[in-house]
């Protein structure tokens, strides 16, 4: 096992392609799909690997989907620790008309998970030696019991691993009810851990404080989108924003700003910079058109420019 170990309990393919118009009832056309491996957690990997660094990735896959899925992680050159299930692994569609640019997303539930199958993703971590980080990011498929997070806790705990987690609603409540090292959430996220409809800029370093307080997590990182993160320990608040950029698409933002930062960790940054690196990551990942994670070089520019280098300013 590497020192950063992903975890992904629902995995997808991604197919992506384009059509000239969506309109009912009509043969759509569809572009030459592109398919890549897709997931919260299979995600972080993926930005960890383009940003130069390395990871175990751990997921339930199944059936020839699975073995698909398989095959493209691999051929990006990912470490994969595969937990074979029953059922197949899902398909997802993107599709982007053409005629008005706009992204359609279709995504399916996946498949049923057994207890032994998510069970065995457990195992594999409590048995596993000289993990530093867990990242266990995106949604729990069905069959997958609402508290698996706070399991996954307690065993980050037993074998003195930093355990990050970027899910939303019971499963992340469950996760800090156990406690653990960080989480990630958006504003909505947030809101809805507080039981509210939604939250201020300044409520929510006093909801990350509460939680923090009571042993629910280390650190938190509040992510708002093209206005930036605000990082938040006991100690400590740092905000940052995003810095201006053409966007295209914002999809695997949070994934590419959680791999950041954990690379950030990992590599000893000073934690005013690890959440400069994970907003340069998550900012880069928005330049780049569909699915496509951050890009190093942009990565690096962000971080320089973040840093109050004089660089070249990308696009503004
Ligand atoms: N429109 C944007 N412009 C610049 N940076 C952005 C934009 N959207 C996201 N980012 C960057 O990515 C980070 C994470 O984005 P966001 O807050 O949208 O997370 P999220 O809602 O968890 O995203 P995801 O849908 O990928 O899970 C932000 O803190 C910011 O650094
Ligand atoms: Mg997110």
């Amino acid at each position: 096992m590497e020192k950063i170990v992903t975890l992904t309990l629902n995995p997808a393919i991604d197919k992506s392609t384009t059509v000239n118009s969506i309109v009912p009832d009509k043969k759509l056309r569809c572009s030459v799909p592109k398919f890549e491996p897709g997931g919260g957690g299979v995600n972080v990997s993926r930005a960890i690997k383009k940003l130069g660094g390395s990871s175990t990735a751990i997921y339930l896959a199944g059936g020839h989907s699975g073995k698909y899925f398989e095959h493209l992680l691999f051929a990006e050159g990912i470490n994969s620790c595969v937990v074979e299930i029953e059922e197949q692994t899902r398909e997802n569609l993107i599709v982007v008309d053409n005629s008005s640019n706009l992204q359609y997303r279709f995504i399916m539930p996946g498949p049923e998970v057994r207890e032994h199958e998510w069970q065995q993703c457990l195992n594999i971590l409590e048995k596993s030696s000289g993990v530093e980080y867990i990242v266990a990011s995106g949604s729990l498929p069905n069959g997958v019991p609402e508290d698996f997070f706070g399991r996954l806790a307690a065993i980050a705990k037993k074998i003195t691993a930093k355990l990050v987690v970027d899910t939303s609603g019971e499963p992340l409540r469950h996760a800090i009810n156990e406690g653990l090292f960080m989480i990630k959430p958006n504003m909505g996220e947030l809101s809805s851990l507080k039981g509210v409809e939604e939250l201020h800029a300044e409520d929510a370093i006093r909801a990350a404080k509460e939680i923090i307080n009571r042993g629910g997590c280390e650190m938190m990182v509040v992510s708002m989108g093209a206005s930036g993160a605000s990082l938040v320990s006991k100690d400590i608040v740092f905000n940052c924003p995003s810095p201006v950029v053409k966007r295209r698409s914002t999809v695997g933002a949070g994934d590419s700003m959680v791999a950041g930062m954990v690379l950030g960790f990992l590599r000893g940054l000073p934690l005013r910079e690890v959440l400069q690196y994970g907003i340069a990551a998550g900012t880069a990942a928005t330049m780049n058109t569909g699915t496509e994670l951050c890009k190093k070089e942009d990565v690096e520019k962000l971080f320089a420019y973040l840093k109050g280098e004089k660089v070249e300013v990308l696009v503004t």
